[in-house]
């Protein structure tokens, strides 16, 4: 009988979870669930014996690989895979997947949410701005990227857009003009959005100098991961420029040196919530759950992220 564990350290909705431990005990399967562990001792323990799992932002490195003897599949509910060790994962024939647009409305709506928050000086009572006319760059133009510029352009925002893996082409039916370089893409935004993912390319990548080509007034909404923020350059333009707002569902590791020293100019959510929706979490949990039967039945890996 295959096992599979279900390890979240910020646990899926009830009603995923649900749905999901129905999907693979009609399957055969034995589920297990792991939520809100507090050391990775338990984590090691949990994997020990199963066959697949399913994580969120979950740390699954070379370690929890190593403990996990019996596992095949490996199965990220969410968009981004950078808490995966793919190499190890390759090396020890385990297929690693991701859910490719199960929960983007739920982080496109919050980064549109979060420009609104900023623009309207956080909901304080000041006088603030609208979004309509203003232009938004879209960093990133993925499942996530494309559902912010099409909300965007309902509220009558203009949208810009780059990323590495698009075309002018392929963007034309989005009404999205793709700007040529990055520079071009922040010294065009009002507001930035970013959703491009974190990795050896892109890691501090978004720097005081990009940050600083941007209009007078301009805000960087972060909802991708910290990572890809120069925090010393943050820390430098928010100091220098007076207009600057930085707005991030993760807070920056320097966050105590910027925490209310920028009034309505710098927040972050005091815990990730960009998927945190019901609607977000069963559609990613469901399509994890089903990825992980497919994969056992007929062998399905069309979401797989390593090779
Ligand atoms: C993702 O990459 O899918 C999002 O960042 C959501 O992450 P979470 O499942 O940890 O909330």
């Amino acid at each position: 009988m295959k096992r599979v564990l279900i390890a979240t350290e910020k646990p899926f909705a009830a009603a995923a979870a649900n749905q999901m431990v129905e999907i693979l005990e009609k399957a055969g399967y034995q589920v297990q669930r792991l939520e809100k562990y507090a050391s990775k001792a338990e984590l090691l323990d949990a994997v020990k014996d199963v066959h697949a799992m399913i994580v969120r932002s979950d740390i699954v490195d070379r370690e929890v690989l190593e403990a996990a003897k019996e596992l095949k599949v490996v199965v990220r509910a969410g968009s981004g895979f950078d808490n995966l060790d793919l190499i190890a994962c390759t090396e020890k024939d385990i297929v690693a997947m991701n859910t490719p647009g199960q929960n983007s409305n739920a982080v496109a709506e919050l980064a549109i949410g979060m420009m609104i928050f900023m623009s309207r000086g956080q909901f304080k009572g000041v006088s603030g701005t609208e979004l309509k006319g203003k232009t938004v760059g879209v960093y990133g133009c993925g499942n996530i990227g494309r559902r912010v510029a099409r909300i965007a352009q309902g509220l009558g925002m203009k949208v810009v857009a780059l990323d590495p893996c698009i075309t002018k082409v392929s963007m034309e039916p989005y009404d999205i003009k793709v700007v040529q370089s990055v520079d071009e893409l922040f010294s065009s935004s009002e507001f930035l959005s970013l959703h491009i993912p974190a990795n050896d390319k892109t890691k501090k990548s978004v720097n005081f100098d990009l940050m600083s080509k941007m209009p007078k007034g301009a805000t960087v909404i972060n909802t991708a991961r910290k990572e890809v923020i120069d925090e010393d350059g943050l820390k430098k333009i928010l100091e220098e420029r007076p207009d600057f707002k930085y707005i991030s569902d993760i807070a920056p590791s320097n966050h105590a040196d910027l925490d209310g020293k920028f009034e309505l100019r710098y927040y972050s959510t005091p815990k990730k919530q960009g998927a945190e929706t019901s609607e977000a979490n069963v559609n990613a949990g469901v399509a994890a759950a089903e990825q992980i039967v497919a994969f056992f039945e007929s062998g399905d890996q069309t979401y797989r992220v390593n090779r």
